[in-house]
């Protein structure tokens, strides 16, 4: 048996010193090797010098879906699934939810600190600012067919941006870093918005600056004839809510998308068309308007045991439960549920689809099979019972998480290509495909 890596030895002193190493033996070889482990990891790089023979390429760790993979190191948000923690930059969700704005929340996630007061008031400005898109964008928009899903319009308009800001190239530039972070927060409403109206076969409506990024977003929604669209506050709150809870989620699904395409270094706007294209699956992002095709087709509290049954018989997914981290209750969906509470107070009728939800919810947690796989509700299990509340269809319900995703998409954008450990994005495989075959001309094929 030999020792292969330098790391010190126990201390000769009779005491056991603690190293904070990982000691692997491989019985392949009988060889002992001490890999190092900083911050709860160990390199995947040591990894490589576990070999059976002289040619063999070394040992690969064998993840699908990268589970249990650190990719990067990040100071943008603490998750604690286990506990139900979330915190961006240190600060609870629940104290943002309830006392700070999507816009102060998308500061602090790209610099890392709450703003003061001239801080925030030049931010807000800022994206203000940055609401309009160019005509041609417009244009570009009305290219898509009348019932083109608004998510796939979004996705394309993103993308599209790229053209428009060929400056946005310059990313080791953090002056021009800036103004794309700016652009993409402040367009996406105005996109999003724009693929709603396309859907519905309604004139575009521009920005309205006068007012407050989720008030400005359902006027470019709703606006009609009336010469000002005047939210309402509530409404407006609600809404900015939801875009604080979604706002960031580390490693998640479209964020780890983004920090992919952003690896090759590409400008932003193609790094988060790539995120939105993500969060479109229905296992992440597309989960709220699953779960409303799903209350829509459970339609009463009397149908919850058949269609539970029909999840523990493997034939259903309960969408909105579930999470790849969260081992309790999403500390989100707790805050969404009250606020679906308070919006359908506001727009005076109950939605019967909250009450399925609610009962399913408590069968559910006193159900086996899911106490036993430790699944509870997620963010997207009440969410889209708001958005309907508010009077969106559920093809913009996707729509609605990637307004609020932007700010951490962007957040990790900037600490990924800042981040000097980086590198392209290349994972390995294990082959199972044959090899060493010897082409045959087609008349000789069996
Ligand atoms: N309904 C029924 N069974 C489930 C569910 C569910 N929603 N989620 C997980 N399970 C079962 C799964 O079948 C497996 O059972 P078994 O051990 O018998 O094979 C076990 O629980 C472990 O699940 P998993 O599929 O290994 O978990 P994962 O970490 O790969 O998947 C997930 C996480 C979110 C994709 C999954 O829970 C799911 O599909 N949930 C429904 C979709 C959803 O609500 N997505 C929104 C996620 S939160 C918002 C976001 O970040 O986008």
């Amino acid at each position: 048996m030999d020792t292969t890596t330098a790391q010190p030895s126990a201390g000769t002193s009779g005491v056991e010193e603690r190293r904070e190493t990982l000691t692997v033996i491989d019985n392949r070889t009988g060889r002992r090797y001490e890999l190092p482990i900083a911050d709860g990891t160990i390199r995947g790089a040591d990894l490589r010098q576990i070999k059976a023979s002289d040619d063999d390429l070394g040992l690969l760790l064998y993840d699908p879906g990268y589970a249990d993979v650190a990719a990067c190191k990040s100071a943008i948000t603490y998750l604690d699934g286990d506990r139900g923690i979330l915190q961006y930059r240190g600060y609870p969700i629940e104290q943002l939810a309830e006392r700070s704005t999507y816009l102060e929340v998308a500061y602090l996630l790209i610099h890392g600190e709450l703003p003061t007061k001239e801080q925030l008031d030049r931010w807000t400005y800022e994206i203000t600012m940055h609401t309009f898109v160019h005509e041609n964008v417009k244009s570009f928009m009305q290219g898509f067919r009348h019932d083109a899903h608004p998510m796939g319009m979004l996705l394309g308009a993103v993308g599209a941006l790229s053209t428009f800001y060929p400056d946005a190239k310059a990313i080791d530039d953090p002056e021009v870093r800036y103004l794309q972070v700016v652009r993409l927060i402040a367009k996406m409403p105005t996109l999003a918005a724009f693929a709603y109206r396309h859907s519905r076969g309604q004139p575009y409506v521009y920005p309205d600056n006068e007012l407050s990024y989720p008030g400005n977003f359902l006027s470019m929604m709703y606006k009609m004839s009336e010469l000002r669209y005047r939210p309402d506050p509530r409404l407006e709150r609600a809404l900015d809510v939801l875009f604080i809870l979604h706002a960031d989620h580390e490693q998640n699904c479209s964020t780890s998308a983004v920090r992919w395409v952003a690896s090759s270094r590409p400008d932003p706007y193609s790094a988060v068309a790539a995120g939105v294209a993500a969060l479109y699956g229905p296992l992440h992002g597309g989960a709220n308007e699953a779960v409303l095709r799903m209350l829509k087709r459970i339609e009463r509290k009397e149908n919850i045991r058949d269609f539970l049954k029909g999840v523990e018989e493997g034939r259903e997914r309960l969408m909105g439960f579930g999470h790849r981290v969260y081992k309790n209750y999403d500390p989100r969906a707790r805050i969404i549920k009250q606020a679906a509470e308070d919006v359908m107070e506001v727009v005076g009728r109950r939605n019967p689809l909250l009450d399925v939800a609610m009962e399913l919810e408590k069968i559910a947690l006193e159900d086996e099979y899911f106490i036993s796989r430790k699944l509870y509700p997620n963010v997207d299990f009440y969410s889209g019972i708001i958005y309907e509340a508010l009077g969106l269809p559920v093809e913009m319900f996707p729509v609605m998480f990637a307004i609020g995703r932007t700010a951490g998409w962007v957040a990790n954008w900037l600490e990924q290509v800042e981040d000097e450990e980086q590198r392209i994005a290349r994972p390995r495989q294990i082959y199972t495909g044959e090899r060493d075959r010897t082409y045959i001309p087609i008349e000789e094929r069996g």
